[in-house]
């Protein structure tokens, strides 16, 4: 899978006819928008999702129960249709505004009685890694029943707006050896980065770029990610420390731009380069 990509990739840029450098860069851009549409048709996240599945459906961890008879994602215990696309939202059992990945672990923890330390040691799949942690199986498996449906971040709860209102201000917060925020390079349209587009995530057009996609199966090196490994990623491109892992920062992020994409329609787990 890896191998056709990278050539499906090689010769797509081998193609391109010689351009100005702008008009390669848009060309470009194209061409790769229209190779993840078909790439989508058969989406490698797919393989993701069914180890996904599975582990959600085993008895597993000190308390050997499954998280399909435990855990509640807002929508029931068990219930995993539509709940991705309907959070963050605020879980009264936690006492805290949860985005999926965090409740996940959350389940995984309360439920299960694993050990948050154990998790959180290797969150997310390296370059290297033949196989993506169970966290990301899992996301990936909730995420994909969400396919089609409108996000509905509750901002009408005021815990939610809460976090929504925080995740606004650190998008805003300037601070590093750079004193970069997340707008230097994301609060303003049509800037990139090398070849990448860069959306702003403070507008509803923006912000469905930032969540659409994700989690999403990375072409460069041939594996699946959150959308919290894309945050610590920003953090990291910040030149900040990268935050704890699931930490309520990330998920103040995620409620402020994903709530700026409600109403508009999340395809599912995607392909990113
Ligand atoms: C130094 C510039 C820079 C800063 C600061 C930065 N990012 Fe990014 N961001 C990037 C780059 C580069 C990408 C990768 C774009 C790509 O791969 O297409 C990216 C990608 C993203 C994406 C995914 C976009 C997509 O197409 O899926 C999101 C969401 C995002 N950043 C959010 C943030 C948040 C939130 C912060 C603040 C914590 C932040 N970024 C800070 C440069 C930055």
């Amino acid at each position: 899978m890896k191998n056709t990509i990278s050539i499906g990739i090689a010769l797509m840029l081998g193609v391109l006819p010689p351009l100005t450098f702008a008009q390669e860069k848009d060309a470009t851009e194209a061409e790769f928008e229209k190779f993840r549409t078909e790439m989508e048709d058969s989406n490698p996240a797919e393989l993701f999702e069914m180890k996904g599945e599975d582990i959600w459906n085993e008895k597993r961890g000190p308390k050997n129960v499954s998280l399909a008879e435990s855990c509640d994602l807002g929508k029931g215990v068990g219930v995993v249709k539509g709940a991705y696309a309907a959070m963050p939202r605020y879980f009264a059992d936690a006492g805290a505004v949860m985005d999926a990945e965090r409740r996940i672990v959350w389940c995984m923890v309360e439920k299960q009685g694993f050990n948050f330390d154990d998790i959180a040691k290797k969150p997310f799949q390296g370059r290297n890694d033949t196989s993506a942690p169970d966290i990301t199986n899992l996301v990936t498996y909730v995420a994909m029943h969400s396919k089609g449906m409108p996000f509905a971040v509750p901002l009408d709860d005021p815990k939610v707006k809460d976090a929504y209102l925080t995740g606004k201000e650190i998008t805003k917060y300037r601070a590093g050896p750079y004193d970069f925020s997340c707008n230097t390079c994301h609060g303003v349209d049509g800037k990139r980065i090398r070849m990448q587009n860069l959306p702003n995530i403070s507008t509803a057009a923006g912000a469905i770029k930032g969540v659409q996609g994700w989690p999403g199966y990375r072409m460069t090196g041939g594996i699946m990610l959150t959308h919290q490994w894309r945050i610590n990623d920003c953090f990291r491109q910040q030149r900040f420390p990268e935050p704890r892992y699931a930490s309520e920062v990330i998920t103040d992020i995620l409620t402020y731009m994903t709530g700026n994409a409600n109403g508009q329609i999340y395809n599912g787990p995607g392909i990113k380069r």
